[in-house]
């Protein structure tokens, strides 16, 4: 097949890797990709992928069998809705379903209807409003942001005042929500989805915090680990019951099909498991542990997905061994980052037996070196016959890796090792 990846990240890097691993001789475009993407083989053009009318003129232009759509803003800018009503199979949802994660109102909508166990939530006009719902719910207090706010809308905290500022902050831009604190281990679990049926893929376990022991400020992810030992046996047919048919079964009912990778972010709590969030694409950087592990053809499942075939599939199946991710982001992430220094190591970490490095923000310099340019630089991605294994040789690859104040945390997957 000839196929479209859209996004220039780590994810994007993971998808691109599953895809050239499969026995099929794909042709594989990746815009705008990234340095490490064009290292693994892959064209990389320049490509304005946010921008609907520069993707469908691309698309027109070169003719491809599926399209990709990689990050979240794509999605909710309309991406895939020209491409669809052009006829081109599209992996990712139109911008009417792609609210389910560019609206934290309207995904709360989506769950009330569909019945699916998720926190108490309140809108709250502004401030003072806010102090009533923040005293009813009780701290630990939890504001989020209603629209795409690239990982800072939401804020878990126990100082009320902090909780107020947030409120403050964010109210002059749309909607804040105030939800009940959920208490428990996060699971992130993926759906490929067709509009009408949905095929589960296997969990993983995201490291949202940027200190070891879930310390300091959100990121988007500073390491994961796949499978989760801990979960039920029935966990992914629980959750394919209760939350991710109903949900696109509720899409379908509006006439908003929802076509793509439901994320599901969930809450294992003492009563239950309840939804925390949902996205419309995939999660990063659990991709790169959940592809790691995915022994079906990747592209078999985006494309069923996309042409509303998947039920004709078999399950995808996934390697017994776990896979680990540590993230290697720059000094001074997430807050205000410091760019453009040297990154070396990197072949001989991706020498470390069951290593391999998925790139978010690189680029050569003139001598063919690397350089970091953002605040999660890359992924190093580690598999191993048991998690201990896997823990292992990433942190053997992830201490070759040279980056001047360069940051990762230390206890990725150390609670099941
Ligand atoms: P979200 O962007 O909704 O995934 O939220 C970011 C992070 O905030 C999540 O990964 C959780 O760690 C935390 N979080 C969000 N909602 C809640 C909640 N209701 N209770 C506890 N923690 C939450
Ligand atoms: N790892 C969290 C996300 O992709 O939203």
């Amino acid at each position: 097949m000839k196929i479209l990846v859209l996004g220039p990240g780590a994810r994007e890097h993971a998808i691109v890797l599953a895809l050239l691993a499969e026995s099929a001789d794909h042709e594989i475009v990746c815009a705008p990709g990234n340095a490490g993407i064009a290292a693994s083989g892959v064209e990389t053009p320049e490509l304005a992928y946010t921008d609907p009318h520069a993707v469908a003129a691309f698309v027109a232009e070169r003719g491809f069998d599926l399209v990709v759509v990689g990050p979240e803003a794509p999605l909710v800018a309309g991406v895939a809705d020209p491409l669809r009503a052009a006829g081109v199979p599209v992996f990712g949802p139109d911008a009417a379903a792609a609210q389910l994660e560019g609206s934290k109102a309207f995904a709360k909508r989506i769950m009330d209807e569909a019945n699916v166990p998720t926190g108490r939530a309140e809108r709250v006009a502004g401030v003072e409003d806010a102090g009533r719902v923040l005293d009813e719910f009780g701290a630990p207090y939890v504001v989020k942001a209603d629209g795409l706010a690239a990982g800072k809308g939401v804020l878990v905290t126990s100082d009320r005042d902090a909780a107020l500022e947030h409120v403050a902050t964010w109210a002059p831009h749309g909607d804040v929500l105030i939800e009940e604190f959920l208490d428990g281990q996060e699971v992130s679990l993926f759906f490929f989805a067709d509009g009408h049926d949905v095929v589960a893929l296997t969990p993983a376990q995201d490291y949202k915090r940027i200190f070891d022991g879930d310390e300091g400020p959100n990121t988007g992810g500073m390491g994961a680990y796949s499978p989760l030992p801990w979960v039920a046996d029935d966990f992914v047919e629980e959750i394919t019951r209760t939350v991710a048919l109903p949900t696109v079964r509720q899409l379908e009912a509006e006439g908003t099909p929802f076509v793509g990778l439901l994320y599901c972010g969930l809450i294992v709590t003492a009563t239950g498991v309840r939804v925390i969030e949902f996205n419309a694409r995939f999660g990063d950087p659990e991709t790169q542990v959940v592809l790691a592990r995915l022994e079906s053809p990747l592209s078999r499942y985006l494309l069923a997905a996309a042409t509303g075939e998947l039920p004709a599939q078999p399950a995808p199946e996934f390697s017994e061994q776990p896979a680990v991710i540590v993230v290697v982001a720059s000094e001074g992430y997430p807050g205000e980052v410091v760019t453009g220094r040297a990154l070396t190591g990197l072949d001989e970490a991706a020498a470390v037996p069951g290593v391999h490095l998925v790139h978010a923000a690189t680029k050569r310099d003139a001598e063919g070196g690397w350089i970091a340019t953002g605040g999660r630089v890359l992924g190093v991605v580690a598999r191993g016959d048991s998690f201990a294994a896997a823990r292992e040789r990433a942190y053997e690859a992830v201490a070759l890796i040279g980056l001047e104040g360069g940051q990762h945390r230390t206890d990725i997957a150390a609670r099941v090792a």
